[in-house]
């Protein structure tokens, strides 16, 4: 069986209102909006395709801003939109994982 989406993206936009750091502090929320725009533009959104979802905290906070990509399991963390326009030109599109941009597997909370 086919999944609906090929691929989701999930973006923690998580804002803590004690002040304590998460991803709504590193631009997760601008970084989530050039990605469903991005993904747009590319033709990618849709079934069969590619879905950008918003996220509560995925506790992996000390990488943060931080994004996961299933079905394929692969977490990223990134600093602007190149680094979005190439996880969704190399991963979102062709599949292949951008390793620079990899979260370390050592990353928690
Ligand atoms: S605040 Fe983003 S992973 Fe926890």
């Amino acid at each position: 069986m086919s999944s609906y989406f090929q691929r989701h993206i999930f973006f923690c936009l998580n804002q803590r209102p004690s002040g304590e750091d998460c991803c709504a502090n590193h631009g997760a929320q601008e970084a989530f909006e050039h990605c469903k725009a991005t993904v747009k533009k590319a033709g990618l959104a849709g079934p069969g395709q590619v879905r950008v979802n918003k996220a509560g905290c995925l506790d992996r906070c000390a990488g943060g801003p931080v994004a996961v990509v299933y079905p394929d399991a692969v977490w990223y963390t990134f600093v602007d939109k190149t680094d979005i326009e190439e996880i969704v030109e190399s991963h979102l599109r062709n599949g292949q994982v951008v390793e620079r941009l990899r979260l370390a597997d050592d990353v928690g909370r």
